[in-house]
């Protein structure tokens, strides 16, 4: 089963609105000399949205939101609905990232509730996981990333899961400059993929695109992205300027 590449550019809270059309412009300019053997996305804060959408115009990049509300609509102060996003072209969300997970303190009840209402409206997601460093020194990775996995997508169809995509993130190497080794990322990717057959069969499993992130930089990005179970990465840091984004991107063509 080959698995089309996916590269991603989560930009997190950084850039002003010109700031983050101009990176889309060199990101979605140089995404053409990659051309379709990679599918590319960049995911800015709300407020930026409609700036990159108009800048990625006429281009293969995918406007994505790092973060959605599971209501439809109402009384829910601060918070950004499907249809809010879909307004704006968005094709991609975030659910589950590491920060909204140990910073802003979502469970995995709540990442389900998003994963769930953004593919009901017809987003796509990425669907992040990953351990923390103490949960990894507690040799409990397989087992957090599994129950992660299990509890994201406790709402989703098999007919559904063509349109997620996992991102597996240890909570330790996110913008740390430290990254996970090849051999170490490949393992748990390997993990998740027997994890995604046990829930939804060795078809989907197979189909599913896993993206490793977590300190991704041109330099490392060729050695992670040849492991057979890494299909891509979830860029934060290096997502941020449009060559070093633009190398990872063609790592991930090799
Ligand atoms: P860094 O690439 O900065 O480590 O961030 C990874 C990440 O969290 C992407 O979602």
């Amino acid at each position: 089963m080959s698995r089309r590449p996916f590269v991603a550019g989560n930009w997190k809270m950084n850039l002003n609105r010109a700031g983050a059309a101009e990176l889309a412009g060199v990101v979605a300019r140089g995404s053409a000399e990659v051309g379709a053997a990679v599918e590319c996305a960049v995911c800015p804060a709300f407020v930026h949205l409609d700036a990159v959408r108009h800048a990625l115009e006429g281009s293969e990049v995918r406007l994505g939101a790092q973060d959605l509300y599971f209501e439809p609509d109402g009384a829910f102060t601060g918070e950004v609905s499907t249809a809010m996003l879909q307004d704006l072209s968005v094709r991609y969300v975030l659910t589950g990232h590491s920060e909204r997970r140990h910073v802003i303190g979502e469970t995995d009840d709540l990442v389900s509730r998003k994963t769930t209402a953004a593919i009901g409206a017809g987003l796509d997601v990425i669907l992040c996981v990953g351990e923390t460093i103490e949960q990894r020194r507690g040799g409990e990775t397989d087992s957090v990333n599994e129950r992660q996995v299990r509890a994201g997508l406790a709402g989703i169809t098999a007919e559904q899961m063509s349109r997620i995509t996992i991102a597996y993130e240890p909570v330790w190497a996110i913008g740390t400059g430290v990254t996970a080794t090849p051999d170490d990322a490949q393992a748990a990717h390997a993990r998740i993929r027997e994890v995604l057959g046990e829930v939804h069969g060795a078809e989907i499993a197979a189909a599913t695109r896993i993206q490793y992130g977590g300190s991704v930089k041109p330099e490392n990005a060729a050695s992670l992205f040849s492991m057979p179970d890494i299909d891509g990465g979830l860029i934060g840091g290096a997502a941020l300027k449009g060559p070093g984004f633009l190398e990872i991107m063609r790592a991930a063509c090799t």
